[in-house]
């Protein structure tokens, strides 16, 4: 890592530090009184674990998954908290809970998200020869779990537009696995690259769909360098130097991401033009992660091995995942990065949130 990068992490830790001093919850002044989070397992804080038979039989329903903060596995894919648990704290609201918790409280927000979850459909996947083998409950379903949500809760469309008025809402990130699923099960980058117009829309029709519900602040998060992932450094692993970034992720798969990540940039700046009475800002994981790699690096992180894992250079190996028989957890996940591989440890979403929250907070334009 260059000096000066290091520097900038280092900084940011300080003026991080100052800022928490003088406000803990600088989302507070935001005057947020509910969230509501559309996503996949980035976001899912105990939806999948609650479909039958798949979900419950996942190894997100059991620990280790959990095992740091929760003492428990709650359905979250982590060993504690995700971002979404940061942003609400920070909020100063209560973590939002599953919608598939029927006798949870919702007066504060609901999280729709689902593990494993894309934004196009299983059909429209399934035309483009990709199978989603863990749910169907792409965002359009969880769409629909929002609108009767709300017709349960406003009394009228204006009612809506009334209580929604100040709620935060996250469209995502989600897309991430319609790539996952497509890369695993053998399609090419081009092939990858060719579904983005698709997700894209996808994803902005979902942001149109909530303004339309009453949302005036939206956060629509893009995807991670999915290159520095133990997942694909694993199933991707080349000798060829070349290959690799100055982090030593992977190149292509972290420009692909980007690539993504471009062109959801582009349609937010134009839908922005054609809806100015909603704010919607895009929520920047990718450098929130380089962010999170400079710092984790600058205090002697393990920033390539995944905690619960077994085998090879990244402790990872996809066919005995973390939870399966015989696989480890190292005894200090605050000292990594990667929690099972493919998600992060409740550290590593600690350090990301940081730098999201100071995003989030400049770009809505909140001030103390
Ligand atoms: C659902 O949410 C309620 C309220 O937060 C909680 O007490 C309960 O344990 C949850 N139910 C399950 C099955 O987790
Ligand atoms: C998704 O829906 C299809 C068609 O109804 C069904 O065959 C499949 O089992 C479902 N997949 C999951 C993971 O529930
Ligand atoms: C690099 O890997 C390829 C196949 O993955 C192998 O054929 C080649 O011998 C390797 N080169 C070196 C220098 O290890």
């Amino acid at each position: 890592m260059s000096h000066q990068r290091a520097l900038v992490a280092f900084l940011f830790l300080v003026c991080y530090a100052s800022l928490s001093i003088v406000n803990a919850h600088p989302l507070k002044v935001c005057k947020f009184d509910r969230i509501y989070q559309l996503g996949d397992s980035i976001s899912d804080t105990g939806n999948l674990i609650r479909e039958y038979p798949i979900g419950v039989n996942t190894a997100f329903a059991r620990l280790p998954y959990g095992e740091t903060f929760f003492k428990n596995a709650t359905g979250r894919c982590s060993n504690g908290f995700l971002m979404i648990d940061y942003i609400a704290m920070n909020a100063g609201l209560p973590l939002l809970p599953p919608y598939r918790n029927t006798t949870a409280d919702f007066k504060h927000g609901v999280n729709f998200a689902v593990a494993g979850s894309t934004a196009l459909s299983s059909q429209v996947l399934a035309s483009k020869k990709i199978l989603n083998p863990v749910t169907n409950s792409s965002l359009d379903v969880q769409l629909g779990w929002m609108s009767s949500h709300f017709d349960s809760i406003c009394l009228d469309h204006r009612d809506c537009v009334e209580k929604l008025h100040d709620a935060l809402f996250m469209v995502g990130e989600i897309g991430g696995n319609d790539y996952n699923y497509a890369i695993f099960q053998g399609k090419s980058i081009e092939e990858l690259k060719s579904m983005v117009p698709d997700i894209v829309n996808t994803i902005m029709e979902g942001v149109k769909k909530v303004i339309g519900f009453g949302a005036t602040r939206v956060v629509v998060p893009g995807n991670f360098p999915i290159g520095c992932l133990p997942i694909y450094q694993t199933a991707f692993q080349s000798n060829v130097s070349i290959a690799y970034d100055e982090n030593q992720c992977l190149k292509q798969l972290n420009d692909f991401a980007a690539y993504h990540n471009q062109q959801l940039q582009q349609a937010i700046h134009k839908l922005q033009r054609e809806i100015p009475n909603a704010m919607i800002i895009y929520g920047d994981y990718y450098n929130a992660y380089q962010f999170l790699l400079d710092f984790a690096r600058f205090y002697g992180f393990d920033t390539e091995r995944a905690c619960c894992g077994i085998g090879g250079k990244y402790n990872f190996d996809l066919t005995r995942m973390c939870g399966a028989d015989g696989v480890e957890v190292c005894s200090d996940p605050h000292r990594y990065i990667s929690w099972d591989g493919v998600h992060l440890t409740q550290e590593g979403y600690k350090i990301m949130s940081a730098w999201l929250i100071n995003e989030i907070f400049h770009k809505f334009h909140c001030h103390f």
